[in-house]
């Protein structure tokens, strides 16, 4: 069986390092890596109408931001097909005929959907689409018939509504759509990165991220004003590594060759992290190497921003090839999603002439 890819973002805001280390990064090297038949990678726009419907212009907006920083991370068109989910008006015909397979209980007790119900305060009264989007997420997921959906961990509820639509639709219709499986980040720190201020999520209204758009200033001024164990006074106390945003992101991010390079005296992560724990070591000097690591690993994604900042109009040209390339593999899924729902009146001749025998029948008698 074919292995195929898809995954995608919801383009309200430029994206940040952790969705970087959560995603990003992975999809480079999976795509890098020759393993896989295709590679599909969706800006979701629609989905980020679901709420966001009284600001289209934000939506707009940030397509060709979220566009930028997939090109910048090394995503290659050649290899890849980048394209915008509104493009494809099949994804919404698949969400249709999904919808039947849901129940309104089972969208309720979505974990994902709950708890973003809450941060938007929608309690009150949940825009229908927005609550529906889990199924809208399997449309997107099916039609590329994906084997294998690279995401963060916030998206597993996602991924087990889809498995149970494609279940219960091959049960109901007949094997039709494929069993997509998820593919977590394999590192804990990488699973959820926190924001600077040490808040659980990085996110853009709390003002705690490091974008991968940021410059060098400013990511190093974000390294060094970042939250670190409070009870970390003096550089004589011992510090607490868990929980300790510096720590989590020297997890997510350095490598043996940065501690070579930058940090010589320690021969990896756990012996600056057991220094730290003994009480001697500063913070610092922590946060200099974080900023020497990030530094490295940023450079050259902000170096191939600023080249395709040059030419925004081949940006566009590759979300419009790539839409029409993906439109075509949607369409083909849809229409045997329709064959098996026995919704392809006119491209079945078999059921004119079963048609036309019946009422030839009726007539003869
Ligand atoms: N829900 C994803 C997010 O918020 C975006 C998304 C939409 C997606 N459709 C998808 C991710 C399909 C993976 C597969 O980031």
């Amino acid at each position: 069986m074919a292995k195929i890819i898809l995954t995608g973002d919801r383009p309200t805001g430029r994206l940040h390092v952790g969705h970087y280390v959560g995603s990003l990064r992975r999809r480079v090297e999976l795509q890098n890596s020759g393993e896989f038949d295709k590679i599909y990678i969706m800006i979701a726009d629609a989905q980020a109408l679901t709420d966001n419907a009284d600001n289209p212009e934000k939506v707009r907006q940030n397509i060709v931001e979220v566009a930028l920083d997939y090109l910048s991370c090394g995503l290659d068109p050649a290899k890849s097909t980048l394209f915008i989910q509104s493009m494809i008006p099949e994804l919404t015909e698949l969400s249709f005929y999904y919808m039947n397979l849901v129940t309104v209980s089972r969208l309720q007790r979505n974990p994902t959907v709950k708890s973003e119900i809450q941060m938007r305060n929608f309690e009150a009264s949940i825009p229908v689409g927005f609550f529906t989007y889990p199924i809208s997420q399997a449309a997107d997921i099916t039609a590329f018939q994906a084997t294998t959906v690279p995401v963060g961990e916030d998206q597993m509820p996602m991924l087990e509504q889809c498995r149970e639509i494609v279940h219960k639709f091959n049960s109901v219709y007949g094997e039709t759509l494929t069993m997509p499986q998820i593919m977590l980040p394999d590192n804990q720190a990488c699973m959820r990165l926190p924001g600077i201020d040490g808040k659980a999520k990085m996110s853009k209204s709390l003002g705690n991220c490091i974008y991968l758009s940021d410059t060098e200033e400013d990511v190093r001024t974000k390294i060094m004003s970042m939250f670190t164990d409070p009870n970390h006074l003096k550089v004589s106390d011992p510090g607490k590594v868990e929980g300790n945003p510096v720590f989590i992101y020297l997890e997510a991010f350095a490598r043996p060759e940065h501690f070579a390079e930058f940090l010589p005296d320690y021969a990896g992560i756990e012996e600056l992290e057991e220094h730290y724990k003994r009480g001697g070591l500063g913070d610092v000097k922590v946060k200099k190497f974080l900023n020497n690591v990030m530094q490295s690993e940023l450079a050259p994604i902000r170096e191939r921003r600023a080249q395709w900042e040059k030419d925004i109009p081949a940006v566009y040209e590759i979300l419009k090839k790539g839409s029409e390339e993906a439109e075509k593999v949607a369409a083909d899924t849809l229409s045997k999603v329709r064959a098996a729902m026995k919704i392809n009146y006119f491209d079945d001749a078999a059921l004119i002439k079963e048609q036309m025998e019946k009422y030839a029948a009726n007539k003869e008698n």
